[in-house]
Formats: structure tokens, C-alpha cells, sequence
């Protein structure tokens, strides 16, 4: 027997499952967006910082806790390097822009991915960032900025060595919660719904380590498109699967 699929909005007497707590997102689809109205791929990743700030306004009305969103990838330096300095662009104008508000609003900003090789007006900003909202709990912004899944888990396993080697970890303590105290989510629970837009089916080497047994959740809806009821819809799927983590389910039997 399957479960009820749940409803995708509350209903009166509505039985809801609980909704994903840590959404992930890779907001793809900019450059699709643009070229289909005859528009330079910058105005499309414009646009997309819109959904990005619809998004983050939308997902703690709809129970979520912390939300992790893919902006620019270690494999996007193959980008001509105009549009690469357009993405750095928008990334620092969000944050000049936005961070009093999200600061004042409770949210905790986190940004994940190597930061060497970053310029350092950007390093600077994503450093102020971090640290002043660092006292916020109520909302959690990870920004996957330079951020590449195999980079992290490397960079993760040279800290782990590191620790090692200076005596402050022992080998055989080494587990997979230990370990995942190096990588750039420390303290951070695992993502329940892992969302990308545009109708690709990859994870292109986001969250290899936490996405482990996240929910996947294909739209084809473009990123600059992506809004509040994109969401809803994608939290409904969430809802309507089942969860085994290995086990059997309860309604096997
Ligand atoms: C997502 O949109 C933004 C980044 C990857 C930085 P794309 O720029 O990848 O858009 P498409 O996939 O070419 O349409
Ligand atoms: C993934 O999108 C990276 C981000 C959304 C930042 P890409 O558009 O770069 O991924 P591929 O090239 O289609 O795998
Ligand atoms: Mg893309």
C-alpha cells in the first residue's frame, strides 16, 4: 500500500507530513532564460538574483530552516571571463544590498566553497557577511559560492590530517560525523530536498557528501522563473515519497 500523497497547501483538517527542514537548490536555467527572449546571459542571471530574493522570502513561510543555494560552481571558471566577472558582480551587489535586511531579519549567512582564488573585495564582503550574522539562528543562508563537492571533501579530508597530525584527533576517531565537522556545513543538518531547475538531471558536484539521501526534485522551470509556488510544488513531491534511509518500510508488513 502507498502512503496519501500529502496535500500541497494546508487544508482544513489536513494530515501533513513534515515538510523538508534544509532545502538545496542549483538555480540553473539563467542562460536559457535570456537567449529564449533574444537577451544577453547577464540579464538572465540578473534575474535570477530576483528568485534567489523571492526565494529566501518564501521558503521560511513555508517551514524552512536553512536554505542552501548553488551560485557559481569550481567548473564555471571554463565561463568566458566576462560572464564569470558578471557572476561576481551580482554576488557582491546581493550581499551590499540585502545584508542589513537579512541581518535585521534573523538570518544566518553562510558561504560555502573555496575561498582562495576568489578577488578580495569579494573575500573581504562574504567575510563581514559571515561574521555579522553570526548571533542569527532563526533562518540559515548557505551561498555555494566557488563551491565545488570534490574540492570540499578534499579540503575537508587535509583539516581532518591536519588535526591528526598535530595530535588533536586520533585516527580511529575519525567517523563520518567527525568528518563531516571539516566540511563547509559543520553544524549544519543534511538537506532534505535537493532542488535544480531548468530540466537537468545532475548534481554537478554540489553537496556530493550531504546529499547523500536528500529527496531530488527536477523542474523544468527556469530559475529566473522560480517563485513561491515552484516551491510549494517542490515541497509537495518532498512529501508525497517516502523516506526508507536504508530501511524497510513500515508498510511492508
Ligand atoms: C545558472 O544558470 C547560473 C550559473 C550556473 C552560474 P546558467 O548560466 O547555467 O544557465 P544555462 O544552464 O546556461 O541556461
Ligand atoms: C551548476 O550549473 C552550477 C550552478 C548552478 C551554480 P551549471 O549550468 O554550471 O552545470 P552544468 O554545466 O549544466 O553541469
Ligand atoms: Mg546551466
Amino acid at each position: 500500500m502507498s502512503r496519501e500523497p500529502a496535500p500541497a497547501s494546508e487544508g482544513a483538517g489536513a494530515e501533513r507530513l513534515p515538510g523538508p527542514q534544509h532545502v538545496a537548490i542549483i538555480m540553473d536555467g539563467n542562460g536559457r532564460w535570456a537567449n529564449a527572449r533574444g537577451l544577453p546571459r547577464a540579464v538572465g542571471h540578473e534575474r535570477g538574483v530576483e528568485a534567489l530574493r523571492r526565494t529566501v522570502e518564501a521558503a521560511p513561510e513555508l517551514g524552512i530552516r536553512y536554505l542552501t543555494v548553488f551560485s557559481f560552481s569550481t567548473e564555471n571558471w571554463r565561463r568566458p571571463a566576462a560572464e564569470v566577472s558578471a557572476l561576481f558582480g551580482l554576488l557582491k551587489a546581493y550581499v551590499q544590498r540585502d545584508l542589513s535586511r537579512l541581518k535585521r531579519e534573523g538570518v544566518r549567512i553562510r558561504v560555502m566553497g573555496k575561498r582562495e582564488g576568489l578577488p578580495a573585495d569579494i573575500a573581504e564582503l562574504v567575510d563581514k557577511a559571515e561574521r555579522e550574522t553570526e548571533a542569527n539562528s532563526d533562518f540559515y543562508l548557505n551561498i555555494a559560492f566557488n563551491y565545488g563537492g570534490r574540492e570540499e571533501i578534499l579540503r575537508a579530508a587535509r583539516k581532518a590530517c591536519d588535526a591528526i597530525q598535530h595530535g588533536e584527533l586520533a585516527v580511529e576517531n575519525l567517523d563520518e560525523k567527525a568528518f563531516a565537522g571539516f566540511l563547509d556545513t559543520d553544524g549544519i543538518p543534511d538537506p532534505d530536498l535537493l532542488i535544480r531547475t531548468s530540466g537537468e538531471y545532475r548534481l554537478s558536484n554540489f553537496l556530493l557528501w550531504q546529499a547523500a539521501y536528500a529527496e531530488l526534485v527536477f523542474t523544468d522551470v527556469l530559475w529566473p522563473d522560480f517563485d513561491k509556488s515552484t516551491l510549494e510544488q517542490s515541497i509537495a513531491e518532498f512529501r508525497s515519497r517516502e523516506r526508507r534511509f536504508g530501511a524497510v518500510s513500515p508498510e511492508a508488513n
